[in-house]
């Protein structure tokens, strides 16, 4: 019989091997600065409504496989055309893995870096080569390096998020247009952070069928929910759909963000809290010495510290019951930065208070 370390040699992908799984912090007790989420919650009378449709659902039933009604609250709350198509899925992480796997043998996947990981892990997972094309100091597209990347290895799907995880920003929208002209492949606009941007290509999406944008709820306070959605042409969106999970979207999902979004108003509100809170903390952060913070358009801020180590701040923090995200070495950002979740009003005080004791 063989040992297991030789069933994993012969049998597990190589590119699989060598993989680090995603890792997730352990936040138990702590104030979650972390993960971008919205640290509100639903108002006592809206919680109880939800409560009692819950109490209606039929666990022992199957969800309604492509979540029609779901669709339909997406196209109107966020005024997605009868024209385009709608693909479902379980996080727009689940989406990035469709779009990947739909696509043939030998092509790859294209990003700027640094931008959300999962682009890369997720090519990476399914055998496909991931390039990435650096952005420019100032976190702005590099467009000839871009354009020349795009020339060489012909991707067939480019990613963008924008506003861009983890620096922040905006990219221009000329650029982000020259990509989508100069591309054969399709490009993902990745719009994770639109609720706190206030700008979007969902408009452009009937101009250009090359174009896909691609939204989650979890950053507009619906985490926990597991709901991505991909917006284009539908000839494009059939492909998609036909290689989607069936029941990928469970019933709680599909009754709770149908309930939520009846009452968008809330979370709307609750988005436009966040991005007060954010320039407060700006400002604030500004001000201190021994850093940089970055402009930001998502509910995120990125700072680099100039002369202190982000390990170290990490860890005092961590400490003092505050979690926030130490990001890595070689992502293409400058040295010893830090990224905070932007929370309530009292646990970025809370951050921002043990933070300037902490800094050397
Ligand atoms: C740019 C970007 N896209 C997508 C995601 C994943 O979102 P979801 O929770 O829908 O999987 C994230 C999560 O941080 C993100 O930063």
């Amino acid at each position: 019989m063989s040992s297991i370390i030789e069933k994993i040699e012969r049998l597990i992908r190589p590119e699989i091997k060598e993989m680090q799984a995603y890792n997730v912090s352990e936040a138990t007790g702590l104030v979650k600065l972390d993960a971008m989420e919205n640290p509100f919650t639903w108002p006592e009378q809206m919680k109880s409504q939800w409560l009692e449709l819950l109490a209606q659902v039929e666990p022992n039933r199957y969800p309604d496989s492509t979540a029609k009604k779901l669709v339909q609250c997406l196209r109107s709350c966020f005024g997605i055309s009868s024209d385009l198509g709608v693909v479902l899925g379980n996080g727009s992480d689940e989406l990035i893995q469709i779009l990947i796997m739909a696509m043939k043998e030998g092509t790859c996947v294209m990003a700027p870096t640094p931008s959300f990981v999962m682009y890369e892990h997720i090519a990476n997972a399914l055998g496909v080569k991931f390039v990435g094309s650096p952005l420019s100091e100032d976190f702005s597209l590099d467009m000839p390096a871009m354009l020349e990347a795009i020339k060489t290895h012909d991707p067939a799907i480019i990613f963008l998020a924008y506003p861009n995880n983890p620096t922040a920003n905006l990219f221009e929208d000329d650029d982000v247009l020259e990509i989508i002209r100069a591309s054969n492949g399709v490009v993902v606009i990745d719009e994770a952070y639109q609720p706190f941007a206030d700008k979007t290509f969902l408009d452009k999406a009937q101009d250009f069928e090359q174009l896909l944008v691609m939204r989650t709820v979890s950053k507009l306070g619906l985490a926990g929910l597991r709901l991505g959605y991909l917006v284009g042409h539908r000839s494009l969106i059939e492909q998609f759909e036909k290689i989607r999970l069936p029941y990928n979207i469970n019933t709680f999902t599909q009754l709770t963000a149908n309930f939520a979004f009846q009452h968008i108003d809330v979370l709307n509100a609750q988005a436009k809290l966040i991005c007060e809170e954010r320039e407060i903390l700006f400002k604030k952060l500004s001000v201190l010495e021994g850093l940089q913070v970055f402009p930001s358009k998502a509910n995120f801020l990125l700072f680099s510290l100039w002369s202190d180590s982000a390990q170290r701040v990490f860890e005092e923090l961590k400490k003092a019951g505050i979690l926030i995200k130490k990001m890595g070495e070689g992502q293409g950002l400058p040295p010893e930065c830090l990224r905070v979740t932007i929370g309530s009003s009292a646990e970025n005080e809370r951050f921002f208070d043990t933070f300037k004791s902490i800094l050397k």
